[in-house]
């Protein structure tokens, strides 16, 4: 998301124990080290309890790494230096190419590109979106799934400079009305593009202009609300005054998918387009709702003339008309959620409220089993906040699958698995465990109450409870984190990987946590910690460099995990290096990821990097790595699974160009092409007028950025990394 949209401020009041300080005990009640730590490291470490094994052994299974009879996949490729500059670096034997960079046009509604033009509302709805983030791709046909199929990215937000460039910068950007075409304008950058593409005989790729598939859904898109909170009090809006409407999704980060062919797009930073002066209700304050002027002063150009519907006004959430039927008050109460859409068919979009509101980063699905529940897992990216699980009521039916290009509701099939269900949000245990904590009226908190009545709502007002997501993991006990990101599933073994980025300003190790009341503890409701001691799975105070984290469970609607630190994120220099990382592999800040199922049980985790630790800035950009989990395991008196014995297994493959970061991954089903997206390039790619080209290539001068998506393919044809 880059720094620039990032909200900075610890809004989880709660006194629950942060996930670094679960990891501190998780570390000492192991006991001595018996091995593979430095000295340094150690201290660091202090009194946390390192893991004496694998936590996942525990019940007499074997590694998947011992398993016998089986090729062990490996990758073959040389791990790549670091690299700072306006290039794209892939290792040698590959290609990547720039594939529908911003403003391309997706039909004759829009000119083409040219660095020059200055953007309209109507060529930038036309047009693929800023900022490129999370993608999935849907085959048209299962022949072709390879080379030609639905690509459906998020535009996750803008940058004002490469937006307005040809006449000097936004109007009015940080104070006075903004012109209406300007927020209109921004506002199509925003969202989602789906685009078809095709791979060409010369194995180049291509976007297919005027496709009928080809089409936004942008801030401003009419979108139906659906579960708990569709049609409840808390979503009346002038616009919809029943409350089953919105308009628009706002910074779309990670992605997800469902099995049955549907596209989720998740709503990160949306609260600062909206602004709210007064009569604020504690949502607002958790999601840190702002006052004064949203992020782009959209809500300014409020009463322009030509304003249609309160398409400006819906910005600002203060209270203006007699009831919420008669303003906009409740219009960010519309928004944190998680987005699905029909790539294939419908132009509609259905918000899934059942799955929790709050800052999304992403939304996978778990481990798919016929008759059991379908499970999608999701992560509050900021500090100290929450991973949440939804369990859906109904149970799998493999006849709901997608069938590829095929023109049915698939929306009604995610009405019957997203509709209904059972959120829950995660308490990390000290001993590797963990537990899912249901988010339900009637669940009942560590005190004793029921959540509905600890809320202060009605009993059974489930909508409430998804309105006030944030406050209810708190009150339930949910472990703080640092700053969860993507998540990954092995959907063969059902084990989960989450990214957990950074998290700057913990307590140190042996020092106090500072508290929101300014007092010396914990002392009253809603008195958290301010700077938060370490825990268990978050185990440094200082966390710049981040870590992966994995868990399993017995089922996918259990509500008990294992959990364990996969690698942490260091320079190669670090007294905290706990993973032992080597300059080839060094990273921090890991953001995006994907689990890249190769058969036979094994697959490849993709890491992608979203840095701002100088450690690792100050020698590489942005970077995708690579590792195969089944070459690695917890060994005794180790703190990750990756640790120093383990460096050959870990690969950086490819370096973004400077001022971006690398996000959104997948491959093709053949594994031949890798595609990746370039967020917030500094200046990239190197030729401004043309829409494919290498992007390996640096610009002469100064051109305006582009994000993009960018295809990295072997010379020879061959599967990706392997
Ligand atoms: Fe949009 Fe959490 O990065
Ligand atoms: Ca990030
Ligand atoms: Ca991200």
């Amino acid at each position: 998301m880059s720094k620039e949209i990032e909200n900075h401020y610890i809004l989880n009041r709660s006194g629950n124990e942060p996930f670094s300080s679960v990891l501190e005990k998780h570390v000492s009640r192991r006991g001595i080290m018996q091995g593979g730590l430095g000295v340094a490291a150690m201290t660091v470490l202090g009194g946390f309890g390192l893991t004496g094994c694998s936590n996942f052994g525990s019940d007499g299974e074997v590694p998947k790494g011992e398993l016998p009879e089986k090729t062990a996949l490996a990758l073959a490729f040389e791990s790549i230096a670091g690299s700072m500059t306006d290039a794209v670096v892939v290792p040698e034997g590959y290609t990547a190419q720039v594939l529908i960079p911003w403003g391309t046009p997706l039909n004759n509604m829009a000119p083409d590109w040219s660095a020059d033009r200055s953007m309209t509302p109507e060529i930038q709805a036309n047009s693929v979106g800023m900022h490129h983030d999370g993608m999935y791709y849907f085959p048209l046909n299962d022949a072709d799934a390879s080379s030609d199929f639905l690509l459906a990215l998020n535009n996750e937000y803008i940058d004002q400079g490469a937006l307005w460039a040809p006449q000097g910068g936004a109007t009015n950007a940080s104070s006075g009305v903004r012109p209406a075409d300007e927020v209109r304008t921004e506002i199509n950058a925003h969202g989602v593009t789906i685009v078809r593409v095709q791979k060409q005989p010369d194995g180049t790729w291509v976007h297919v202009p005027n496709s009928p598939y080809n089409r936004r859904f942008t801030s401003a898109t009419p979108m139906e609300l659906s579960g708990p909170v569709a049609g409840s009090r808390y979503v009346v809006t002038a616009y919809s005054t029943d409350g089953t409407k919105t308009r628009g999704t706002n910074n779309n980060c990670a992605s997800g998918y469902t099995p049955w062919g549907t596209y989720l797009t998740c709503e990160e930073n949306w609260p600062e387009v909206f602004v709210k002066d007064n009569d604020r209700e504690a949502d607002d304050n958790r999601l840190d709702i702002p006052t004064g002027r949203g992020r782009y002063g959209w809500e300014t150009a409020a009463g322009d003339p030509s304003e249609v519907d309160g398409e400006f006004a819906r910005f600002n959430a203060t209270p203006s008309g007699a009831t919420a039927a008669d303003d906009y008050r409740n219009e960010p109460r519309t928004f944190g959620y998680i987005v699905e859409i029909d790539p294939y068919t419908n132009t509609r979009a259905v918000k899934r409220t059942a799955l929790g509101r709050f800052r999304h980063e992403g939304c996978w699905p778990g481990k798919l089993v016929e008759g059991e529940p379908v499970v999608f897992y999701s992560g509050h990216d900021s500090r100290n906040e929450y991973i949440y699980k939804f369990v859906s009521d109904a149970v799998w039916d493999p006849a709901d699958a997608n069938r590829a290009g095929g023109n049915y509701d698939r929306l009604a099939i995610g009405a019957k698995y997203m509709d209904n269900g059972t959120l829950y949000v995660a308490k990390f245990n000290a001993n590797g465990s963990g537990e899912w904590l249901p988010l339900t009226p009637s669940s009942r908190t560590p005190d004793g109450q029921t959540l509905a009545g600890a809320l202060g709502l009605a009993a059974g007002d489930q909508a409430g409870i998804i309105i006030h997501t944030c406050d209810a993991a708190d009150l339930m006990g949910a472990t703080p984190m640092d700053r969860p990101e993507w998540g990954a599933v092995d959907p063969v073994s059902g084990e989960v990987y989450m990214t957990l980025t950074n998290n700057s300003k913990r307590t140190e190790e042996g020092t106090e946590p500072t508290y929101t009341n300014s007092g010396s503890e914990i002392d009253a409701l809603g008195v958290g910690y301010a700077t938060a001691p370490v825990n268990a799975p978050n185990p440094r105070a200082n966390n710049e460099g981040g870590q992966v984290i994995r868990w399993r469970e017995p089922s996918p609607d259990e509500t008990t995990f294992e959990w364990e630190v996969f690698v942490f994120g260091a320079a190669a220099s670090d007294p905290d290096n706990l993973s032992g990382l080597t300059e080839l592999n060094q990273f921090a800040s890991p953001d995006g990821l994907w689990y890249d199922e190769r058969g036979d049980g094994q697959g490849i985790l993709w890491i992608e990097t979203d840095n701002g630790y100088d450690g690792v800035a100050s020698y590489t950009n942005d970077q995708v790595l690579a590792v195969v989990p089944s070459s690695v395991s917890m060994n005794e008196g180790d703190a990750a699974v990756i640790n120093a014995s383990d460096q050959a297994q870990l690969k950086r493959f490819a370096v973004g160009p400077n001022g971006a970061e690398v996000t959104g991954i997948f491959a093709t089903p053949d594994r031949t092409a890798l595609f990746i997206n370039i967020q917030h390039p500094g200046n990239w790619p190197a030729d401004s007028g043309a829409i494919t080209q290498p992007a390996t290539n640096a610009a002469s001068g100064d051109v305006r950025p582009r994000a993009s998506t960018v295809v990295i393919q072997k010379a020879d044809g061959g599967k990706i990394a392997v």
